[in-house]
């Protein structure tokens, strides 16, 4: 078993009868909604799941776990999902796969959000390892990049897979990949690209995960 899955499985154990689940996406996520696929099947465990995209969504359906679409959830008691970086006090850089809105809308609405990942994620500083991503409007994203290049942000729109063309996130809006000067920090970064009009979402996570779970060769520990 690999160190995704192992936190994957550790993650399940917080799920109870009855409870609304908040499903991530990537694929430490995966490896969860298979276990809640597990326990469903093999333990009688019921519970109700909510996807943060497409994918998962896909993905829950295919292993026939009952689903609810956002639009009829106004609060929801756990979500699990990965992420890309994570620092010492919990913040996260999220949205490698595009899928930010839902992301923090679930992240949010949730009254106990758990982290997987293993110990590669883990960083001192955020976007140590990663630009961050932003998502803009689309017809907005020149005046947004120009805005954000005004904090001191450097970067470009994220292209399509063919690279003829844009990426597009599951929500309709376009991806600008940024980096910003390392010493302004996280919760600062967090509010300024808030304030930036044209932007949608962005990938950092400011004070939104109560639990962190590390797998890290096979052990797995809490912070
Ligand atoms: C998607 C995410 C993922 O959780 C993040 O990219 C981690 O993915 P993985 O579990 O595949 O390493 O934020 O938007």
């Amino acid at each position: 078993m690999n160190d995704k899955q192992l936190v994957a499985l550790q993650a399940a154990k917080y799920v109870k009868n009855g409870m609304l689940v908040g499903l991530g996406t990537g694929s430490t996520a995966n490896y969860f909604i298979e276990e809640l696929a597990r326990l469903t099947h093999d333990e009688g465990l019921k519970f109700t799941t909510v996807a943060s995209s497409t994918i998962s969504a896909k993905k829950a359906q295919s292993l026939q776990l009952p689903i609810v679409a956002l639009e009829h959830i106004n609060c929801i008691d756990l979500y699990v999902d990965g992420a890309d970086e994570i620092t010492p006090d919990k913040t996260l850089l999220k949205g490698r796969g595009s899928d930010l809105v839902k992301e923090k809308l679930l992240a949010t609405a949730a009254a106990q959000f758990i982290v997987v990942a293993d110990a590669s994620k883990l960083v001192n500083h955020i976007s140590q390892n990663f630009l961050i991503p932003i998502e803009v409007i689309p017809f907005a994203w020149q005046l947004a990049k120009k805005s954000l290049e005004k904090l001191g942000g450097i970067g470009e729109l994220r292209p399509n897979a063919a690279k003829d063309g844009f990426w597009i996130t599951s929500h309709g809006s376009y991806v600008l990949d940024m980096q910003f000067d390392k010493n302004l920090d996280a919760s600062t970064l967090n509010a300024l690209i808030n304030n930036t009009p044209g932007v949608v979402e962005h990938g950092i996570f400011c004070g939104l995960a109560d639990v962190v779970l590390i797998a890290d060769n096979g052990t797995v520990s809490e912070r």
